[in-house]
């Protein structure tokens, strides 16, 4: 059936956000709900593939029907990631992973004894570009969460690494992006660009997940 497109097709999607731990009780994270990765995981659902979800500590429920695995921190995202990925059609990192870790996580509650403090950070590996790696890579679309000069750093992004397409979205817009309801996204790829203007993420979610089948479709036709 002709809504049921993406049947015999397996997606693997991260979503939410990555805390990265400081001590016991402290973490660095950032302010996505996981909302645009679930209604892709939905979609996607909707349209007949089987789809996995990685996600990051959010407050929604699993769409019903999919696999969920659940991870904390960028690390655990990046082992379940790079297991999934090697039996999948299509990869779509939507997680907004913590690009930086805490160096060395201190065992017990940090005390307040001096009145400034230094974190030393290093960075994550970084799970979309290790996946676009792989010997038989699966189709992989990213996404960029850019504040200024959108389509400048959503195709570095693209080529740097070695994504089939980008999804970007301006989060310093209000009402879209990180927490809200809506989005707008530029989808891009070497050698294209389509809009997919602002609506709910669920619809925008649709239009995304036809999208990245006709690009499939074309990299694929024999
Ligand atoms: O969750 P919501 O509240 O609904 O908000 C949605 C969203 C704004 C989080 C989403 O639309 C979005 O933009 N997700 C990507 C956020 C992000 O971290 O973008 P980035 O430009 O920093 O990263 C670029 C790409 O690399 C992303 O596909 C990201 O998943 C991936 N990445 C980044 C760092 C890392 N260590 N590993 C990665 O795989």
């Amino acid at each position: 059936f002709a809504d049921k497109y993406l049947e015999n097709q397996h997606w693997v999607i991260t979503a939410g956000p990555t805390r990265e731990p400081i001590d016991p009780v402290r973490y660095i994270s950032n302010h996505s709900s996981g909302k645009m990765g679930y209604a892709i995981a939905r979609a996607a659902l909707s349209a007949g593939a089987k789809v996995t979800l990685i996600s990051g500590p959010v407050a929604l429920e699993a769409p019903i029907g999919c696999q969920l695995i659940q991870v904390t921190s960028a690390d655990e995202m990046h082992q379940a990631a790079l297991a999934q990925a090697t039996d999948c059609t299509t990869f779509v990192a939507c997680a907004a992973v913590a690009d930086y870790k805490v160096a060395n996580i201190a065992s017990e509650k940090i005390k307040k004894t001096n009145d400034a403090m230094q974190l030393a950070l290093v960075k994550n590996h970084d799970i979309v570009a290790d996946v676009a790696q792989l010997k038989d890579k699966p189709f992989v679309v990213g996404f960029a969460a850019e504040t200024q000069d959108v389509e400048h750093y959503a195709r570095g992004k693209l080529m740097r690494k070695n994504l089939d397409l980008i999804a970007a979205n301006d989060v310093a817009k209000e009402n879209q992006g990180f927490n809200s309801n809506d989005n707008a996204l530029t989808v891009f790829s070497s050698i294209d660009k389509t809009e997919i203007p602002l609506a709910n993420k669920q619809q925008v979610a649709k239009q995304l997940v036809a999208l990245i089948n006709q690009h499939y479709q074309q990299k694929h036709k024999v």
